[in-house]
This record gives structure tokens, C-alpha cells and sequence, in this order.
């Protein structure tokens, strides 16, 4: 064995003499090529593209709630409420729902968007559900080249068309109407993708801005994707006939959260509110 070990050391001075190197030298660790580490893939909300909005396109289309404060604080209780009620029955997604069109759906879904922005502990998800005659992105001014028919058709990512409103909430909005909308909203493949937004995204909360439940079959086609529905009706305009008979399609449909009225002239104001 040491005549074995002492013939090898032999050899590999020989051989560094012939190299022209400094047998005694220790033997220096040949450099390795550096490995490129893996960059941390951004978290998904973050890769959402930001939201141009402009403050008088908002002020124009009644988006109040922007800067909170006074004009705000009818969206803010709405918000409140909703998260109130969310999350004691453990509800998630939630449609607004209304008999007839003209209540304000749209108007309060855009409003809530900053209310629930404000809610900075929470992440919201607002999706325009209302394919025939979209109009969240409009009433917020923001440009899109794609609408939601292409996601939940899987044609496009929820990752490529979804924006951000600040840091916590993200919308997803309409180009324009497209027909057939009931067939796609009952489909298997938006329930699918609506499941892995989800799951992606981990919103808090999810709202979805409807189109009237009283003059075509998309409600009936979707509310079995969402947990509750919120029904907003028109102070003056809607009847008690069509609240009752939305509320017991809704009832039948899904978890009836709660009515709002909207437009309603008198309410009380308690000093210094
Ligand atoms: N609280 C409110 N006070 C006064 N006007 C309002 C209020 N909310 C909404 N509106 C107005 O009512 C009209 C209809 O609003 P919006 O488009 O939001 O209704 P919608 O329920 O989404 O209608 P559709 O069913 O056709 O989509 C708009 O002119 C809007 O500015
Ligand atoms: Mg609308």
C-alpha cells in the first residue's frame, strides 16, 4: 500500500515538473463556470398590469368613492357590510344582481373597487360578468384590448388581460359586448377557469358585476358559480313585483346576501356625518 502511495506521489511530481510547476505548490481548485440562480418568480398580483385611471373620466361617470372621505361613505358601509357578511357565512364571490337595467350595478361595482382598495389588509377581484352590454370599463375610462369571454374561453390569461386598481385590487373588464353569453357563462370551462383565477389569485373577495336577472337567462346560467348574489334595485323605478319575484329566482339561484336601494333621495343624515 505505501509503495502503492509513494510511486503516485512520484508520478504527480514528474508530471508538474514537465508542466513546468512548483511541485511543493498545493494544488489550486479548478474555477467552476458560475450557476445562474433562479430568479424568484414574481408574486402573481404584482405581474397584473396597472390601471390608467383619471380623476374627471371618474368623478364624470359618479365613481365617488375614490379619494374616500364624505361622498364615499355610502360605498365604504356597503363595502363594510358585504365583508360583515361574507365572512361570517364564509362567502367569497358575490354577484350584483338587479331586476331591470338602470339600478347602478355597474356604478356601485366601480365605486366598491375603491372602497375595497382603501381595505388594504384585503385583496378584491372585480370581474364584469355582463358580456352583452359591458360597461365597468367605460365607467372607469380604462382601455382594453381583450374582454372576459376570451378568458373564460381560455383563448387568453386571466395574467395577460386582468388589471390593477393600486396594490390590492384587480379587475377584469370588457372591450366591448359579445353575443351568446349565456352558453359560455354556464359552461364547464368558465366554471374551470373561474377556479383557477381563484386559486392563482387568492382574492379575499370577489365580486361580479351582472347583467339584469329580468331580461335574459345569463344569471340563471352563472350564479351557480358564485356564493351569494346582492340585489340592487332602483328607488321609484323598480316594483315591489319585481323585487319579489328577482329575489325568489335569486333564493332559488343562490344565497340572497342582502337589497340595496340605490338612488334614493331621502335619507337621514345624523349630524356631522
Ligand atoms: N346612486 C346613484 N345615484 C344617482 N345615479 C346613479 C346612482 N347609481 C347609478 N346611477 C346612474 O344610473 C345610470 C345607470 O347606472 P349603471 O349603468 O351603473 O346601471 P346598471 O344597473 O349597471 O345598468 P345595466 O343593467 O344596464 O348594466 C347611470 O347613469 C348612473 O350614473
Ligand atoms: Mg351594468
Amino acid at each position: 500500500m505505501e509503495k502503492l502511495q509513494a510511486a503516485i506521489e512520484k508520478a504527480r511530481i514528474q508530471r508538474q515538473e514537465n508542466q513546468g510547476q512548483d511541485p511543493s505548490a498545493v494544488p489550486q481548485p479548478v474555477p467552476q463556470e458560475p450557476v445562474a440562480k433562479p430568479v424568484p418568480k414574481k408574486p402573481a398580483w404584482d405581474e397584473l398590469a396597472e390601471a390608467d385611471l383619471n380623476a374627471r373620466t371618474l368623478r364624470k361617470n359618479r365613481l365617488v368613492s375614490q379619494a374616500g372621505g364624505k361622498d364615499a361613505g355610502p360605498y365604504d358601509m356597503l363595502r363594510t357590510r358585504i365583508l360583515q357578511q361574507a365572512q361570517n357565512n364564509g362567502w367569497k364571490r358575490v354577484a350584483i344582481v338587479s331586476p331591470h337595467s338602470g339600478c347602478g350595478k355597474s356604478t356601485t361595482v366601480a365605486n366598491l373597487i375603491f372602497s375595497f382598495g382603501r381595505q388594504k389588509d384585503l385583496r378584491t377581484m372585480v370581474l364584469d360578468c355582463d358580456l352583452r352590454r359591458p360597461s365597468l370599463g367605460k365607467l372607469l375610462g380604462v382601455p382594453c384590448e381583450h374582454n372576459m369571454r376570451a378568458v373564460f374561453e381560455d383563448k387568453i390569461s386571466f395574467a395577460e388581460h386582468g388589471l390593477r386598481v393600486g396594490q390590492n385590487v384587480a379587475i377584469g373588464i370588457n372591450d366591448g359586448p359579445t353575443g351568446n353569453s349565456a352558453e359560455l357563462l354556464q359552461s364547464q370551462s368558465t366554471t374551470k377557469i373561474l377556479d383557477g383565477i381563484e386559486k392563482t389569485y387568492n382574492p379575499d373577495i370577489m365580486l361580479f358585476d351582472m347583467p339584469p336577472l329580468l331580461v335574459s337567462d345569463d344569471n340563471f346560467a352563472f350564479l351557480k358559480n358564485v356564493d351569494c348574489a346582492l340585489l340592487l334595485v332602483e328607488a321609484g323605478k323598480t316594483t315591489v313585483k319585481q323585487v319579489d319575484v328577482t329575489e325568489r329566482h335569486l333564493a332559488e339561484l343562490t344565497n340572497v346576501m342582502g337589497v340595496i336601494l340605490n338612488k334614493c333621495h331621502f335619507s337621514e343624515s345624523a349630524y356631522g356625518y
